[in-house]
């Protein structure tokens, strides 16, 4: 079936209920960042993201708003969703709706097949729904609420109490697939990572799975049951299969053997949807599961997750306004270890910003290329003989280069940054210790001044090179100014060092400006 050729990465699809906040920033940027990684890798890297359209949530808020569903989901998608894309910077490769007609006609296909195999049944189902998450809640996914809900059990997630339901639907038998998931998991360590939710999957799992209630015949915002049109299949059944319907499945063989199986990017929140019900789904479809599920943490505000529901929400637009897309970008990925929650303040933004990107290397980039510009008329020195000190900063390239490699292999995508940091500090410290402008005071330094600024300029090629995936715009700017040749976003980028030099330097404005506003 797949021949797996691809790096095919994914974000969670995203509910249209309303705009987004930096969390759902958050998990773009990171899909992206590996995404560009990969494709400068020399993979056919593929990311999908796009929106979550179907289900009671979108369709009380479009009530509530006057609107129908498909208007308001429209509605958002245009003003919102996919502007998101363009403010923090996403290259992203399709964007699906689930009301898109190749998703509803091959989402169909997939439950005709499982209903003909046998993995499907009539059945009645009693218990608590949250429509927030959309999902039923078992006793132990509820807490004691708070303030006017004092006194009665609420989600643990929204804060508010669940809805009783009950209800006469189709059920997918999941409980026969626990042996099978245990066994991947157990067989594919790294299927569910980190190793804190795979943790949390295996025992969840191991207590035993139930079948799932995956239609609705109460409302009918939803994809029609392809035997059954009184009934809407349940959201969440619907939503996982953008991942494949996206891909080609039942429409076109060649993409879908070509891109799937999938890395599936998604908050710990949705972990359970895409660890537990998504490969067991396409165990019954005999489809093969996903290569991997990673559930990152999430951005606390006041020692809680963010969300709109709660107030806490913050537009990402709020952040890249006045510092840009660039800077949200490096923050979130560098400040945050993927895979644990992180705290979001505007002070550690803005004092990052200041010391990491724009003195640390903004002005790094700045001062050399001024100096090259000074002391060598513009012109790219061509050097034949390097000092142990430039020989050292050749082995920070190379070195830092692999680990930042490995790093991106198990998706620690703060320990990638920080490796290529260690670059920008030494860069910034040979600086210091060679004293180009004291070399150049004296002709008879001549020789050993190019040598000094071939060597800092080649390390900033390499930055260049490295950054390209986390800060595409200032890298594109440095690469320019270097005098690369093509696109910096083309480079290799598991062979950064490699970069000599290009001819000249052209002049280059400064990459992370002062920012004079008081923000917050
Ligand atoms: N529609 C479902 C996903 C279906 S995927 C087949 C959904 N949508 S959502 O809009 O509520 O949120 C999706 C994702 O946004 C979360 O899984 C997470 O990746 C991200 N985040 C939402 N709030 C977040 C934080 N406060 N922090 C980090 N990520 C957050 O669930």
């Amino acid at each position: 079936m797949s021949d797996g050729s691809s790096f095919y990465i994914t974000t969670p699809i995203f509910y249209v209920n309303d705009v987004p906040h930096i969390g759902h920033a958050y998990t773009e940027v990171a899909a992206d960042v590996l995404a560009r990684w990969h494709r400068q890798s020399g993979e056919d890297a593929w990311l999908l993201t796009g929106t979550d359209e179907h289900g009671q949530k979108i369709l009380r808020t479009a009530t509530a708003n006057g609107v129908t569903p498909k208007e308001w989901a429209d509605r958002l998608v245009e003003t919102a969703w996919k502007p998101l894309l363009a403010t923090v910077d996403i290259r992203n490769d399709d964007f699906i709706r689930t009301t898109d007609v190749r998703h509803e006609v091959n989402a169909q296909k997939f439950l005709q097949h499982l209903y003909d195999a046998g993995h499907i049944y009539t059945g009645e189902y009693e218990g608590f729904y949250c429509v927030g998450c959309e999902e039923y809640k078992q006793p132990s996914d509820l807490i004691e609420g708070v303030g006017e809900y004092v006194g009665q059990q609420v989600c643990a997630i929204h804060s508010i109490p669940c809805e009783l339901l009950h209800e006469k639907n189709y059920f997918f038998r999941m409980s026969t697939f626990g042996d099978q998931l245990l066994a991947l998991y157990e067989e594919n360590p790294n299927f569910v990572q980190p190793e804190s939710a795979r943790n949390e999957v295996i025992s969840f799992v191991k207590q035993g799975l139930s079948d799932l209630s995956i239609s609705r015949s109460s409302f009918d915002w939803g994809i029609k049951v392809p035997w059954d049109d009184s009934h809407v299949v349940y959201v969440w059944f619907d939503a996982l299969l953008n991942y494949i319907t996206a891909a080609g499945y039942g429409h076109d063989d060649e993409k879908f053997s070509r891109l799937w199986p999938a890395t599936h990017v998604v908050g710990k929140d949705i972990l359970r949807f895409h660890a537990v019900i998504w490969p067991a789904m396409l165990l019954a479809a005999g489809i093969e599961v996903p290569r991997q599920v990673f559930g990152h943490g999430w951005l606390l505000v006041g020692g809680e997750k963010m969300s709109k529901s709660k107030l806490t929400g913050i537009a990402p637009s709020q952040i890249t306004d006045t510092f840009g897309s660039d800077a949200f970008r490096y923050y979130f990925m560098r400040a945050i270890s993927f895979g644990q929650d992180g705290s979001f303040s505007w002070e550690d933004l803005s004092a990052r910003y200041q010391s990491e990107l724009a003195n640390g290397f903004g002005n790094l980039a700045s001062r050399v290329i001024a100096m090259v510009v000074r002391y060598c008329d513009g012109e790219i020195p061509v050097v034949g003989e390097f000092s142990d000190a430039d020989e050292l900063i050749r082995g920070t390239e190379k070195r830092v280069t692999d680990a930042a490699t490995l790093a991106i292999g198990h998706l620690a995508i703060h320990e990638a940054i920080a490796a290529i940091w260690e670059l920008v500090d030494d860069l910034n410290g040979y600086i210091t210790a060679q004293e180009p402008w004291a070399l150049a005071k004296d002709p008879a330094n001549r020789a050993r001044l190019e040598a000094v600024l071939a060597t800092a300029m080649r390390g900033l090629g390499t930055l260049a090179v490295l950054l390209s995936p986390v800060v595409p715009q200032a890298t594109a700017k440095l690469w320019t100014a270097l005098g690369g040749s093509g696109l910096v976003s083309d480079q290799r980028i598991d062979r950064a060092w490699e970069w000599t030099g290009g001819p000249r330097v052209s002049p280059l404005e400064a990459l992370f400006p002062r920012i004079e506003a008081t923000v917050g």
